[in-house]
C-alpha cells in the first residue's frame, strides 16, 4: 500500500483533513494499524495519538475479542498518549485492527469520548475473515454517536508489510 493507494481511498476527505483540525487515533497491537496511521499522518500533516491499554498476550485478547459483552459491562483500560484533548479537532482518523467480535481499547475509545458533530474516517487493518461487517458495525456505532463518515479505510495487513 503506497501513500498514493491511501490518497486515493481518501478521496475529497485529505483535502478536507489536512487543514491543521485533524487528528490520528489509532489502537495497534502488532504495528500494522500503526503502519497505516504513520501514512495517514504523512499525508495529513495531522497529530498523531496512540491508544494503549492491558499488555496481554495475543491469545488472552483473541479470547476478550469474541466476548464483547464483557467490555459492556467492564471498561477495557485505556491510555491515550500524548495526552489529547478531542474538542481542539474537528476531524479524528481512527484507526483500529478486526478482532473479532469486538476490540475492547477501540470500545473504551468510542465509550469514553464525545464524537457528536465530528468528521470521522475509521481506518482499519485486518487478516482477512469476517471484516466488512465486522467495519460496518464500528461505522454505526460512530454515527450513532452523532459523527459523520467521511471515509473508508480497511487494510489488509498483508498490503501493510
Ligand atoms: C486478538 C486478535 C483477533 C483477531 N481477529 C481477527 C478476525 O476476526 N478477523 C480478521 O480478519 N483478522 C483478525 N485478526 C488479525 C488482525 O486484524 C490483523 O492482524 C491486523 O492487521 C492487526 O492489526 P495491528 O497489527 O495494528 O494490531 C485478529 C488479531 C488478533 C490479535
Amino acid at each position: 500500500m503506497t501513500e498514493a493507494d491511501i490518497t486515493g481511498l481518501l478521496g475529497k476527505a485529505v483535502e478536507d483533513f489536512a487543514d491543521g483540525k485533524t487528528a490520528i487515533v489509532y489502537f495497534s497491537l502488532t504495528g500494522s494499524t500503526e503502519k497505516l496511521a504513520k501514512l495517514l499522518q504523512k499525508i495529513l500533516q495531522a497529530d498523531c495519538y496512540r491508544i494503549t491499554s492491558l499488555n496481554l498476550p495475543k491469545f488472552l485478547w483473541l479470547i476478550f475479542s469474541l466476548l464483547p459483552i464483557l467490555w459492556k459491562i467492564f471498561n477495557c483500560p485505556i491510555r491515550v498518549e500524548p495526552a489529547l484533548e478531542l474538542n481542539k479537532y474537528e476531524n479524528i482518523a481512527l484507526g483500529f485492527p478486526k478482532w473479532g467480535f469486538g476490540c475492547p481499547p477501540l470500545l473504551s475509545f468510542l465509550k469514553k469520548n464525545e464524537l457528536a458533530g465530528k468528521r470521522v474516517i475509521p481506518f482499519m487493518s485486518y487478516g482477512g475473515w469476517d471484516y466488512e461487517r465486522f467495519y460496518s458495525r464500528v461505522c454505526e456505532s460512530i454515527e450513532k454517536r452523532g459523527a459523520a463518515i467521511a471515509a473508508k479505510i480497511l487494510i489488509k495487513r498483508t498490503r501493510l508489510s
